[in-house]
């Protein structure tokens, strides 16, 4: 690398945005100048989604018709033959790759397809966000031989997510758990996938394309997929008597701790904490706080050796395994509230758009002669 360059574009500036803002040394995330922790408090995620794509916080009439757009059958259904390709695909196909095929086959049936004005992104972003979650669950039952379940216009994005999964209406408090959830994955600033969303939305190419360049980043154990690979650790270490040996082998081995370590904050991810208590309360729910135990302890442990604090994705998996969902739809769970973000994102480029095209630092020769093969 040239330079004081650290790689991975540490610290890089890419571009201004309004979106999104992370204070890593005091552990802050603002979404559009509001702080995550408020949101979370006093918000719903379809008022975080329309804060995030529009830039303020909606009055009451525009909410109303934006959660109509956002929960209206005709938004979340899915093109019958989606389906069809759904049931077309070996069982075994992990969700992140359904949900990567699914957002492709959309644009196929999306009828602003080719349109990349603002209001014809804006319209394939409610879709999106609105069909999202209806791709991920039925994948969940087709895989498992079941009928998709029809979307509910009664419930909002998360209680309708937990029903088609299920076909039973959710308890309140997983309700309010993964609308919580959904709120703190929504956006956070030039991650990996948000940045792939851009790159792919700055040649002036579709938001589906963005989404699925996202989708491709999101799944990565480095980025969205740790909430499933942290969930595999619990499994490995069974029980919280376990925990304490099991985590100072794995750091005496070198190994990396899914959960842990975040390239912006120095502080603890604010977003883990909101999660710890919310996977606290639904594993008292159901009678089993076992996994929290567990990873109260690997906390614990890896905060006091290695000086690294828990991040989002080390709590969320406990708190979506005590409702019953299966530890490979954990990132695709990431994506249904992440695309929120993306597609803001996809909106603020194209509307102040320059190709992302940087330079590479070649290191190799320069001026060697061609040998033909039978000289090599
Ligand atoms: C998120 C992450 C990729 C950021 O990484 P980064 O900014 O590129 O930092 P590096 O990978 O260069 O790590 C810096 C140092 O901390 C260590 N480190 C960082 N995260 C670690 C982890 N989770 N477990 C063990 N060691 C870790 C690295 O080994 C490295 O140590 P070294 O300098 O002695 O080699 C990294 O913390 C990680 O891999 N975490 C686990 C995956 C995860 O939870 N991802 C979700 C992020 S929200």
């Amino acid at each position: 690398m040239s330079g004081e360059q650290k790689g991975g574009l540490e610290d890089v500036v890419v571009s201004t945005s309004g979106i999104c803002f992370i204070d890593g040394n005091e552990g802050r995330l603002v979404y559009r100048g509001y702080d995550v922790n408020e949101l979370v408090e006093r918000s719903s995620f379809e008022e975080v989604v329309f804060l995030l794509w529009h830039g303020d916080l909606p009055s009451r009439n525009a909410l109303a018709a934006h959660t109509r757009a956002l929960t209206s059958t005709a938004n979340r259904r899915l093109p019958p033959k989606l389906i069809d390709i759904l049931r077309a695909l070996p069982r075994r196909t992990a969700p992140m790759d359904v949900l990567r095929t699914g957002v492709s086959v959309l644009a196929a049936f999306d009828p602003d397809g080719g349109d990349n004005s603002r209001d014809a992104t804006l319209r394939k972003s409610i879709r999106l966000t609105a069909q999202l979650p209806t791709l991920v669950a039925a994948w969940e039952r087709v895989r498992r031989g079941r009928p998709p379940v029809t979307p509910t216009p009664r419930l909002g994005l998360a209680g309708n997510f937990l029903y088609m999964l299920s076909g039973k209406t959710p308890t309140a408090l997983a309700v309010k758990t993964f609308d919580v959830g959904l709120i703190l994955h929504a956006d956070h600033e030039f991650n990996a996938s948000t940045f792939a969303a851009r790159v792919t939305a700055a040649t002036m190419s579709d938001v589906h394309s963005a989404i699925t360049s996202a989708i491709g980043a999101l799944r990565g154990p480095l980025h969205g997929g740790a909430n499933e690979q942290v969930m595999r650790m619990v499994e490995q270490i069974r029980t919280p008597e376990r925990a304490e040996d099991w985590i100072r082998k794995a750091l005496a081995d070198k190994a990396r701790v899914m959960g842990f370590g975040h390239r912006v904050y120095r502080v603890e991810d604010p977003r883990a904490r909101h999660l710890r208590r919310l996977a606290g309360e639904l594993g008292r729910q159901v009678g089993d706080t076992g996994a929290v135990e567990i990873l109260d302890t690997v906390a614990r442990v890896v905060s006091a050796d290695k000086h690294l604090h828990p991040n989002v994705d080390l709590y969320s998996g406990a708190a979506y395994a005590s409702m019953g969902i299966p530890t490979d739809q954990f990132t695709p769970i990431f994506a249904i509230s992440r695309v929120a973000g993306w597609t803001a994102h996809v909106m603020e480029q194209h509307g102040n758009n320059r190709l992302i095209r940087p330079r590479a630092d070649y290191t190799g020769p320069t001026r060697l002669s061609y040998v033909p093969a039978d000289r090599r």
